[in-house]
């Protein structure tokens, strides 16, 4: 199973998936690229430092969802790479139809609350000050709606009267970077995406 990794950021979850291929945790998938729009994203530093190709897409407007003439380009470079699946860790940008049509059933997200609670941005933050006591992280597929594609799987986090927002969004993330490989592991050996 081919995965193609779009980020837009840190990227500490491409950095935990290529973590756990290269120490054989990651099924039959292979990472064959890390896309990002964003040139100076250190997600593409992390992807050269695994020895992975890393692109970026052009894209020829700087709105918060793709063009669907930038989201052509993007599937013809996506396609290159023989993708199985299309991983979204932190990709920023919301994806068009024809992309999302395109890629059918094959492309996965993390987002940091337990959905359909806190979806879009700031979601870590929008549930600290909320006062929730459970939130956690969810791998979803993505469907044209935000946030709100068919949940493949959940990890809870609980927040204590103790926890800062810095120490919740800690925990969030140790959860992401422990479930989204474990997903993509779990996808690969299942016969739907076998190769
Ligand atoms: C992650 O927390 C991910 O769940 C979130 O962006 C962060 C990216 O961190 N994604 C979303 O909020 C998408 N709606 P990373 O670049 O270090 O992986």
């Amino acid at each position: 199973m081919n995965i193609v990794i779009l980020g837009s950021g840190k990227g500490t979850n491409a950095h935990a998936i290529l973590d756990a291929w290269k120490k054989g945790k990651l099924g039959k998938a292979k990472v064959k690229a890390v896309l990002s729009d964003i040139s100076n994203a250190p997600i593409i530093k992390i992807a050269e430092s695994f020895s992975v190709p890393t692109k970026l897409m052009g894209l020829s407007t700087n709105n918060s969802k793709i063009s669907s003439y930038d989201a052509k380009q993007l599937i013809e470079m996506i396609n290159e790479f023989n993708a199985t699946i299309v991983v979204l860790a932190g990709f920023m940008k919301i994806l068009p139809m024809n992309f999302i049509e395109f890629f059918q059933g094959r492309i996965v997200n993390i987002h940091p609350s337990l959905l359909p609670s806190f979806k879009g941005l700031h979601a870590i933050k929008r549930a600290y000050e909320r006062g929730v006591k459970i939130s956690g992280c969810t791998v979803h597929w993505v469907s044209e709606g935000i946030d709100e594609g068919k949940i493949i799987a959940q990890s809870p986090v609980r927040i204590f009267e103790t926890d800062t927002l810095e120490s919740f969004t800690q925990k969030i993330h140790a959860a992401e970077h422990y479930l989204l490989p474990t997903v993509i592991a779990e996808l690969s050996n299942s016969n739907e995406y076998r190769q």
